[in-house]
């Protein structure tokens, strides 16, 4: 997380997140992780801003990404939606996609970024314009690097539980 692709990321939620805080702030409820695909459920208004205090597993939980991924090591995140989050394995095989034009360089680069801009590169035979598009305006940078750090050493049969 040194580099400084990933910085800019950074300070753009940090200055994202001030304005949500600012103009936005209302009383939010917990995301819904019912139905089949969850889209109609999860919408800015539905998900808490994360200040990144959380464990990791609520951070995700709570920003709903279980609606759609599965995840090693979170209860209930079994989504089906998009791929699995098991980057430890796929990750150094979306840098060498030859479809990747993204800005990506490492495996955490290319989850940020994918978190961040969701549009950066559609992992193939999964749906576009489906991941949220607006998780830059509640997540905190912290809750951004623990998703990071996390997410990149599942691999199918992990589940490393880290915070
Ligand atoms: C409404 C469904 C939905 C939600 C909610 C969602 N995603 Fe996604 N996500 C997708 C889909 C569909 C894709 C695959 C298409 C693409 O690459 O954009 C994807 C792709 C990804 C990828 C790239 C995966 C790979 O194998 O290359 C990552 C990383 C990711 N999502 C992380 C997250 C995180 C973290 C959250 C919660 C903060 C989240 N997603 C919430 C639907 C969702």
């Amino acid at each position: 997380m040194s580099d400084r692709t990933v910085s800019a990321l950074i300070v753009a939620v940090i200055g994202l997140g001030l304005i949500w805080t600012l103009f936005v702030r209302a009383p939010l409820p917990a995301p819904s992780t019912s139905g089949d695909s969850g889209q109609a459920a999860l919408s800015p208004g539905t998900v808490p801003l994360v200040t990144g205090e959380e464990p990791v597993e609520v951070i995700l939980t709570r920003a709903g990404c279980p609606v759609c991924h599965t995840i090693p090591g979170v209860t209930g995140a079994n989504g089906k939606v998009g791929p699995p989050l098991i980057l430890g394995r796929t990750g150094e095989a979306r840098l060498k996609d030859p479809s990747y034009h993204g800005s990506a360089t490492t495996i955490a680069e290319y989850i940020a970024e994918s978190i961040m801009d969701p549009g950066a590169f559609v992992v193939s035979g999964y749906p576009s314009a489906t991941m949220p598009t607006w998780y830059g305006t509640k997540l905190s940078a912290l809750a951004l690097e623990k998703i990071v750090s996390y997410l990149e050493r599942q691999t199918e049969e992990s589940g490393v539980s880290g915070k």
